[in-house]
């Protein structure tokens, strides 16, 4: 029967577009769980229409009539419609269960030839890394088409919950212990992946991208990312930060001024280089840029804020920002720095990452910002 319903849904033209009940689907298990969910959602619209049906009959046909004051006592007793209405749910609720229980340990067991991709949730980003070519991708999962991939995730710090819709899959990601999921992406294309366990203020924005592409193009792309930082010439490194790492930040660190769970990246240089930002330990920082102080170098003070960010607290915010000490190339350190420098010339007044923008001839433009309000 499942594999009648099976083959009625992929049968349907365009099986693969959303429906009224399911998200579009673009993995091997989707249309088992489909099948299953339409199986058991049927079997459900049956016995509404089932059950309110006669009960509506038996309430007209059995009304108490005018006149009439006395009931004859009916039959107490069947055995046989006894049985049936026993027999018959449990043969189904049976069937429910079987047919649900392979697709379930379908979706637990990971084939053998999977390839490997480590997953790290933390408030509020993901982080994906392929140990097969040591490739750190953030808010971007990029997976080959029709292979087996297998998510061996952890957790930084909160219960976060791994969930791609089109793929049918959801699994916990818990601190303390690894979890894992596997799913096989049937057609290139781009997929929303979601955070969902609420896991504090940020959890809605808690997202990443899949991108499935055939194995020839993933390999390039892999190939691509693994030198990426190398390759980028060092004008460009404000531009790759932008582009490429940002979105580690982004649910934190707005780019338009206004404040979230840390200060915005708007002005963040002109406040750090002026001296005015303030700690919650009382220290300015002017008092550490002073000769001598921690931050004599401010730039140092970005790298800190990075690495060791529980060190220095900007005044009004939590410390809620984790270390990215061991995630981060040094490269990518300066990538950053320069960012923060030159964001201006990155994004617009409202915030928004600007396509192509000028970075050429920056050290003669320098001192040209003012937009710290
Ligand atoms: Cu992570 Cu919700």
């Amino acid at each position: 029967m499942m594999s009648l319903f099976a083959m009625l849904v992929t049968a349907l033209p365009d099986a693969d577009a959303a429906t009224f009940w399911m998200p579009e689907s673009a993995s091997t298990v989707a249309p088992q769980v489909d099948g299953l969910f339409d199986f058991i959602n049927i079997i459900c619209y049956i016995f509404f229409v089932l059950i309110s049906g006669v009960t509506i009959w038996f309430g007209v046909k059995y009304r108490q009539r005018k006149g009439q004051h006395t009931f004859e006592s009916g039959p107490t007793h069947n055995m046989a419609l006894e049985i049936t209405w026993t027999a018959i749910p449990t043969i189904i609720v049976l069937v429910m269960f079987v047919l649900g229980m392979r697709v379930f340990l379908d979706m637990r067991l990971a084939p053998g030839n999977a390839y490997d991709i480590n997953v790290t949730a933390q408030k509020w980003s993901w982080t994906f890394q392929h140990p097969e070519f040591a490739v750190t991708e953030s808010a971007e999962l990029t997976v080959p088409a029709n292979r087996p991939v297998r998510l061996l995730m952890g957790s930084q710090d909160v219960l976060h919950s791994l969930f791609i819709p089109a793929f049918r899959v959801k699994q916990d990601v818990v601190p303390g212990r690894y979890t894992s999921l596997w799913f096989e992406a049937t057609r290139p294309g781009t997929y929303q992946l979601y955070c969902a366990e609420y896991c504090g203020k940020d959890h809605s924005k808690m997202l990443a991208t899949v991108h499935v592409l055939e194995w020839d193009e993933f390999q390039a792309k892999m190939g691509k990312l693994a030198r990426e930082y190398e390759d980028i010439p060092e004008a460009q490194l404000p531009f790759y930060a932008i582009t490429r790492l940002y979105n580690r930040c982004a649910s934190c660190h707005s780019l338009d001024g206004s404040s979230g769970t840390g200060p915005s990246f708007k002005g963040l240089w002109d406040r750090t280089t002026a001296g005015t930002t303030v700690f919650t330990d009382g220290t300015t920082m002017a008092n550490l840029m002073q000769p001598g102080g921690a931050f004599e170098i401010p730039e140092n003070y970005i790298r800190s804020s990075l690495m060791q960010p529980q060190q220095q607290i900007v005044q009004g915010y939590t410390g809620a920002m984790p270390s990215f000490q061991g995630q981060l190339k040094e490269r990518q350190i300066d990538a950053l720095v320069l960012m923060l420098k030159h964001l201006d010339k990155l994004v617009d007044e409202q915030g928004n990452i600007l396509e192509n923008p000028s970075l050429g001839g920056e050290a003669s433009e320098e001192g040209a910002t003012d937009d710290d309000g």
